[in-house]
């Protein structure tokens, strides 16, 4: 009795498996009509500026976009590329925009006298930018009464 339980919950699951391996074939991705299980060739790599003047925001609250090549900054544990430049001790000889005064607050409001964890990876939220076709529409608009349009 035991065994045929068993045998029945195999069944079972093994059925759900394959609906899902049918569906899974039928997805279009944005990689293009390929078959999902299959290797693809990676994507060209794409070429960021240098070095640019800040990007536009769209809206307030929105994290600045990088508007420099970030290829080889490192963030690791002990050692964070980009507060080298960024950090409040470091800005003015690098003529970088300085971390914002948002970055040492931790999640009860407390003000660190460093950046607090939760704003340590800082490309989490901060990205760069390429002059590359979009994948997808994108028809934000910003809400004006905010945006002082
Ligand atoms: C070698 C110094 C240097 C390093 C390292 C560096 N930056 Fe920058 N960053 C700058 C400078 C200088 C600017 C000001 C604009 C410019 O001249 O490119 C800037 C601008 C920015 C801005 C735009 C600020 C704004 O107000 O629009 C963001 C965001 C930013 N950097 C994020 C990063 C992140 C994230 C990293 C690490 C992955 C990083 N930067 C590493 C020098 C640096
Ligand atoms: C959780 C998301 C998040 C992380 C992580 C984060 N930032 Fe930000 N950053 C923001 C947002 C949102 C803003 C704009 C609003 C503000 O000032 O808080 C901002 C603003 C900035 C600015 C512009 C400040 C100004 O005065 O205009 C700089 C420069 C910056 N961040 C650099 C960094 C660096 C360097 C790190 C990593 C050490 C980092 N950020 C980590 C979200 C983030």
């Amino acid at each position: 009795m035991k065994h045929l339980k068993s045998l029945f919950v195999i069944t079972i699951i093994f059925g759900i498996a394959l609906t899902f391996q049918s569906r899974a074939a039928e997805v279009s991705s944005l990689r293009g009509p390929i078959d999902l299980d299959q290797d693809t060739k990676s994507p060209e790599m794409k070429k960021y500026p240098k070095d640019g003047e800040p990007i536009v925001r769209d809206y307030v609250q929105q994290p600045p976009l990088v508007p420099h090549s970030i290829a080889r900054y490192k963030i690791k544990l002990k050692s964070n590329k980009c507060l080298s430049c960024h950090s409040w001790k470091n800005y003015r000889q690098y003529d970088a925009t300085k971390i914002s005064q948002t970055h040492f607050e931790d999640r009860d409001d407390n003000v660190l006298a460093n950046v607090s964890a939760r704003r340590y990876f800082c490309t989490q939220c901060h990205v760069p930018q390429v002059d590359a076709k979009p994948l997808v529409e994108n028809e934000f608009k910003p809400v004006t009464a905010i945006s002082g349009e």
